[in-house]
């Protein structure tokens, strides 16, 4: 599923709005990640890899390492294969919510997470790169400790984190 309806109230906007990643934050995305990953990430849109982006810092700032910054980075690289807009994904989410028969393209929506973990664990990615694309809009599995899910949950929301940056 693709999260509350705060989450992609959230996300709606961050889509709309998001910049496409400067040079500088290109190359620290490529010294996080090998080759292939970086590929991985690249090919999502640029609201995506701002999201993926944001989420690494929280995670950096909120404690974790390289291996759970990679975990923010691309738990969403399955939403590529859905190719939806703002609006579509938006519609996608309501009819998901809603219980509506799905399209295909909604159903990939619905399934990036599983989709992102097969093709990150084809990559031979760390378990916790796969196990967070995996569950991250579910429950905490027991792989994944609570200190370090919590911290990935709060990555997964950079609107509601950069609007506390911008206050503090
Ligand atoms: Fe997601
Ligand atoms: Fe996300």
């Amino acid at each position: 599923m693709p999260g509350s309806l705060g989450h992609l109230t959230s996300r709606f906007f961050e889509v709309l709005y998001a910049q496409p990643l400067r040079s500088e934050e290109v190359l620290e995305v490529e010294s996080w990640l090998g080759p292939a990953q970086a590929w991985l990430f690249f090919s999502q849109t640029t609201p995506d890899q701002r999201h993926g982006y944001q989420a690494a810092l929280v995670a950096r700032d909120a404690g974790l390492g390289p291996t759970g910054m990679r975990a923010a980075l691309l738990h969403d690289i399955g939403k590529r294969h859905a190719r939806l807009g703002v609006v579509g994904r938006s519609i996608a989410s309501l009819a998901i919510k809603t219980r509506l028969p799905l399209t295909k393209r909604w159903r990939l929506y619905r399934d990036h997470g599983l989709t992102g973990a097969t093709e990150l664990a084809a990559l031979g990615s760390e378990p916790l790169v796969v196990e967070f694309a995996r569950h991250h809009h579910g429950d905490r599995p027991p792989a994944i400790p609570e200190r370090t899910w919590e911290a990935l949950q709060l990555a997964d929301q950079p609107a509601k984190t950069e609007r506390k940056r911008a206050v503090e």
